[in-house]
């Protein structure tokens, strides 16, 4: 179990528990957070999942597959701290982690 928190492009918070074995994107699925649409369901297939990792939990998080890189080139504003959240695996290690939802998916 995580606690992530998910900031929209507004700046409004969702804190939310997030079980183990879930990704990021499920959490905010599951929970209606705005801005997360993840049209192909996890499949990283779509990149309408896109967030940005806090800088402080980029290490820890790491970094995106060859296949995630090639999908993210699909996202709106990608930066060096973007991932496509449906593949972050959420684990214990990954309480606290904060998400910043882009302006739009692309
Ligand atoms: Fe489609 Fe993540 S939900 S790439």
């Amino acid at each position: 179990m995580a606690k992530i928190t998910y900031v929209e492009f507004g700046g409004k918070e969702h804190v939310i528990d997030v079980a183990s074995g879930l990704t990021v994107m499920e959490g905010a699925r599951d929970n209606g957070v705005p801005g997360i649409e993840a049209d192909c369901g996890g499949a990283c297939a779509c990149s309408t999942c896109h967030v940005y990792v806090d800088e402080a939990w980029r290490e820890k998080v790491g970094s995106p597959t060859p296949m995630e890189e090639d999908m993210l080139d699909f996202g709106f504003d990608v930066r060096p701290n973007s991932r496509l959240s449906c593949q972050i695996k959420v684990t214990d290690a990954l309480d606290g982690l904060i998400v910043r939802v882009p302006e739009k998916q692309f």
